[in-house]
């Protein structure tokens, strides 16, 4: 039996370029922030300032990203936290860091059913006196912010996933006087935040409407309706908590053809809150998580109306999900040590 040469041996055991090899591709050589630049996209990640004293959390922050969001610090109950006192303390120190570094800031958010105080939620108010309430809370917290923040999710989560009203003390219970009309309370929040600042773009923020289905019909009408009668909304926040199932062909097309139908109506599309939450940091499921983070980031590249790709957060470290979502994590582009995941390099090169 001849020989084998030494050259194709070594292939035989560890594999060489071609066929089923595996060729680690060089790391990337961009930040996420530089990657997207030419196509316009903003690349965010929701943040807290207390973690801004972790050096390695604000130099990955501040180096790799072109705008933050405040994961928690912007809330009614945090901002507002008692009636006619607000704190401005996070939220301020969250716009000193963007500016030192270049970043765009992003409001979250003036309405929505969590993150209400006790004074607000066990005040007993009438509707006459919670819509006093909320246009007061609006009107100071974007003034405050005027011509620091860009956009605003103004309203968070209205809607059931069947397309209904979700049942709100801002909607109906008792609400700010339009319980029972649908979306009017919206379009009211939408004139009494553009009346404040009109400079921000205003946007309506929803979860599990990334696809064509009834909730994403109930928003769509909404915003159909809104963009015809000159009703100030300029884009619409779609969240992206999703796990690897969500990595289906099927799914993927709906996103497309969703974000198409918002676009033709002029409106931005923002991907807001993504992560992809795993059971297990195997390899194959870190890999299964690169892969649809890259397909999702190529999916905003190929819609000229998607500006936005924001992660919820950006560390395994501080992510909100193993406390809402028990025995389940990993769903950032880098580890709780701060290491670039796969996920980290499939985002950078899909960006490009
Ligand atoms: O700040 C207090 C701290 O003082 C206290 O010691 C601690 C004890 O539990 O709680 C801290 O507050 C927590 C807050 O996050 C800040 O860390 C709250 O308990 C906790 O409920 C809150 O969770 C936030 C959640 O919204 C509230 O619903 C998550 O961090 C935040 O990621 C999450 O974000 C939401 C978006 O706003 C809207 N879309 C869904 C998304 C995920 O739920």
């Amino acid at each position: 039996m001849p020989a084998i040469p030494a050259s194709l041996l070594l292939c035989l055991m560890i594999g060489c370029g071609g066929g089923n090899s595996t060729v680690t591709p060089p790391p990337p050589t961009v930040t996420l922030a530089q990657a997207a630049a030419h196509h316009n996209i903003k690349v965010g990640a929701a943040a807290d300032s207390p973690y801004l004293s972790d050096s390695n959390y604000a130099t990955i922050l501040g180096s790799e990203f072109s705008q933050l969001q405040a994961e928690n610090e912007m809330k009614f109950s945090i901002i507002h936290p008692s009636a006619g006192a607000y704190d401005f303390s996070g939220g301020d120190a969250l716009v000193t860091f963007a500016q030192a570094h270049s970043m765009a800031v992003r409001g979250h958010t003036l309405v929505w059913h969590n993150q209400v105080p006790s004074w607000v939620t066990s005040g007993g108010y009438t509707s006459a006196q919670l819509s006093t309430i909320l246009q007061d809370h609006i009107t100071t917290v974007a003034t405050h912010y005027a011509g620091k923040l860009y956009a605003w999710d103004v309203v968070n989560e209205a809607f059931n996933d069947d397309g209904t009203m979700r049942d709100t003390i801002w909607y109906d219970q008792p609400g700010i006087g339009f319980a029972g009309m649908r979306t009017q309370y919206i379009e009211q929040v939408l004139n009494w935040a553009h009346a404040a600042e009109p400079n921000a773009k205003l946007f309506y923020n929803d979860y599990n409407d990334e696809t064509i289905n009834m909730k994403s019909d109930a928003i769509y009408a909404m915003a159909q309706d809104f963009k015809t009668r000159g009703v100030p909304l300029d884009g619409i926040g779609f969240q992206f908590h999703v796990d690897p199932s969500f990595d289906n062909p099927t799914i993927l097309a709906s996103v497309t053809s969703n974000f198409q139908r918002f676009a033709a109506l002029g409106l931005e599309i923002h991907i807001t809150e993504l992560d992809i939450r795993l059971n297990n940091s195997s390899t194959a499921s870190l890999n299964s998580e690169a892969k649809l983070y890259g397909e999702l980031a190529t999916i905003c590249v190929q819609q000229p109306s998607c500006k936005l790709f924001q992660t919820w957060g950006f560390t395994d470290k501080y992510s909100w999900i193993p406390s809402f979502f028990p025995g389940e994590g990993w769903a950032l582009l880098w580890d709780a040590n701060y290491q670039k995941k796969p996920a980290y390099n499939s985002v950078n090169k899909a960006l490009h």
